[in-house]
């Protein structure tokens, strides 16, 4: 159980872990790449365990240094071997859909498993493409679900048009592109996050980018490196968030990642007429990184669409819960892609927010929320999602009554030490 109330002006300057994408990415990388690859200031959270815990069952030997470096001792992707029992990715679905780019092109079978929600989410947006390069996968409802099987084949390069700006369809594909005969590219809807296309340069690959289409040609070695993880923007988000639930609060986070493709919240807590300050001190493997600092302006409610969701697809739970302070209408549309996360975040947004005393409807694609209301407090619950259970703990924030969140444990996923940031919250 997780407890949250009206907390008093507070200045908060910290750091929160590793970003999730590119703590995946590293694991994923550094496990195809020939040598070393140490990776610091990894996420520690369930989902990139599982990424880790995966490639070890595929023969890749690792070391936890710390609990924040990670260090892994790559043979080249021909050197994954077939796992003795099948891969369970958790409640990972950047484990699942990265890796199957992966296992459908070395010949090996394998089985991929992983928690009630994932069997919830679809894989064929990922198991079409794949086939398309000749990839054998079969599963359940004809692949569209886990469990699902693997027998790895020769695959040939595609040209992709993604239905969905989605970056792990984008970073599967590639990812199997690497190892097809000829090119492959993937074009998508809207540019989605890029941190695949970053980091392949760093491990010594090669990429065309060309707008929303990227190409990588296949029979590429990569070779292992040295990654630094900035914290991540996500995260981040939700104390840069608690700092608008009540007046004279500030929050600074420091060592953040500030890629352009992530920093779609800044823009949206701007226009809602929150003081954004944003200073780049660093580039850490492709990646840009820097402070950002936050606090509350009169916030006003905005229009969020188009090809500003996926640069903030994320975190579109907490800004629900900003827009409940934000006076006049927030609409949020666009954003059909939220009821394929971990649990379906219009739905379990609305509904939590709405137990809470919030003014906020559905909609086909996203969801209206008029503002400002003073929130009475209650009980919720995250459904198992991270961000669920993360965004009702920031509204206890600025309720009048108490909010409970009744199962806090899913935020282990992305945000370990989530609670100890409230406490400080609380405590000031
Ligand atoms: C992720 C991509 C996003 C995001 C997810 C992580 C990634 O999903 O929601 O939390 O690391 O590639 P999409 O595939 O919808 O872009």
């Amino acid at each position: 159980m997780m407890k949250t109330s009206r907390s008093k002006p507070f200045q908060l300057t910290c750091r929160v872990p590793g970003d999730k994408s590119i703590s995946h990415r590293s694991i994923i990388f550094g496990s195809i790449a020939e040598g070393i690859t140490e990776v610091d200031g990894f996420l520690p959270g369930k989902d990139c365990l599982s990424t880790m815990h995966c490639f070890k069952q595929l023969g890749v030997r690792m070391e936890r240094i710390s609990p924040t470096t990670v260090r892994i001792y790559g043979s080249g992707i021909r050197g994954l071997k077939e796992p003795a029992a099948p891969l369970d990715v958790g409640n990972s679905g950047t484990t699942i859909r990265l890796m199957l780019g992966i296992l459908a092109g070395i010949p090996i079978f394998s089985a991929v498993v992983g928690d009630e929600s994932i069997g919830r989410r679809p894989m064929d947006r990922v198991v079409l493409p794949l086939r398309k390069m000749g990839a054998h996968i079969d599963g359940r409802g004809d692949g569209r679900f886990t469990p699902l099987a693997v027998r790895g084949k020769a695959l040939k390069g595609i040209r992709y048009n993604s239905p969905v700006a989605s970056a792990q369809v984008k970073s599967c594909l590639l990812l199997a592109g690497l190892q097809a005969e000829g090119t492959t590219t993937v074009c998508e809807p809207a540019l989605s996050r890029d941190h695949t296309e970053r980091m392949l340069p760093a491990f010594g690959g090669l990429l065309r980018i060309d707008g929303r289409k990227v190409s990588v040609r296949g029979g590429q070695t990569l070779h292992g490196t040295k990654v630094c993880v900035p914290g991540d923007i996500s995260s981040a988000a939700f104390l840069l968030a608690a700092a608008l639930m009540g007046p004279d609060s500030q929050v600074t986070v420091e060592e953040v990642g500030l890629n352009p493709t992530r920093t779609g919240i800044l823009d949206v807590l701007r226009q809602m007429g929150a003081e954004v300050a944003v200073e780049e001190t660093g580039n850490w493997c492709n990646e840009p990184v820097g402070r950002i600092t936050v606090r509350k302006g009169d916030l006003r409610g905005i229009i969020i669409g188009g090809d500003l969701i996926p640069r903030l697809i994320d975190e579109i739970p907490v800004l629900a819960v900003v827009a409940t302070q934000a006076k006049g209408t927030t609409v949020i549309k666009d954003a059909q892609e939220l009821k394929v996360k971990e649990s379906n975040r219009i739905a379990t947004t609305v509904n939590e927010l709405k137990k809470l005393g919030a003014a906020i409807e559905e909609t086909e694609d996203g969801m209206i929320i008029e503002g400002p209301v003073t929130l009475r407090g209650g009980v919720t619950s995250g459904h198992g999602d991270h961000r669920i259970a993360m965004a009702m703990a920031i509204a206890g924030l600025g309720s009048e009554g108490e909010v409970t969140v009744t199962d806090p444990e899913s935020i282990d996923v992305s945000f370990p030490g989530f609670a100890e940031f409230i406490l400080k919250i609380q405590q000031r």
